[in-house]
């Protein structure tokens, strides 16, 4: 079985999410996604999500192309991640292009296309408009 591992908040979920979730199950057979906790969101990425760690862990959940949701908690997770869970692929979007190269000595790391035109501070802009 190939297990494929992908990060990120996932905050107020749509297409671009979507796209990239489904590419990185399709990859193997089995896709668990670390979800940023609220603390983590706070202290590490600076950003506040609109939808709390359990609502989003739920959304997640709820699509057929996730198999496992575990919370990302700190940045230096990946490597014990990819042991624990024998993770062949590290799979994320390529606005992180080059940015996990050093996982490559633990498993395959796979940038994926990023959706155009559409993110998490997109809606917010324009729906603040
Ligand atoms: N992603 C994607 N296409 C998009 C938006 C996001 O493929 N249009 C991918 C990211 O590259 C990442 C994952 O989805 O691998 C989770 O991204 P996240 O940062 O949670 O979503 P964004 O919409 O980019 O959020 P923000 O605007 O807060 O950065």
């Amino acid at each position: 079985m190939i297990k494929v591992i992908t990060y990120g908040t996932f905050d107020l979920l749509h297409y671009g999410h979507i796209r990239l979730l489904q590419r990185a199950r399709a990859l193997g057979d089995y896709l668990i996604v670390a979800l940023s906790t609220d603390e983590f969101n706070r202290n590490e990425k600076g950003k506040v999500s609109y939808f709390t760690y359990e609502e989003r862990k739920n959304m997640i959940e709820a699509l057929r192309c996730v198999d496992l949701v575990i919370p990302e908690t700190c940045w230096e997770q990946k490597l014990t991640d990819i042991d624990e869970y024998n993770a062949d692929i590290f799979v994320m979007g390529n606005d992180w292009e080059g940015k996990f190269d050093f996982l490559k000595e633990k498993c395959d790391v796979v940038y994926l296309e990023r959706t155009p035109e559409i993110s998490t501070t997109k809606i917010k802009n324009d729906l603040m408009k």
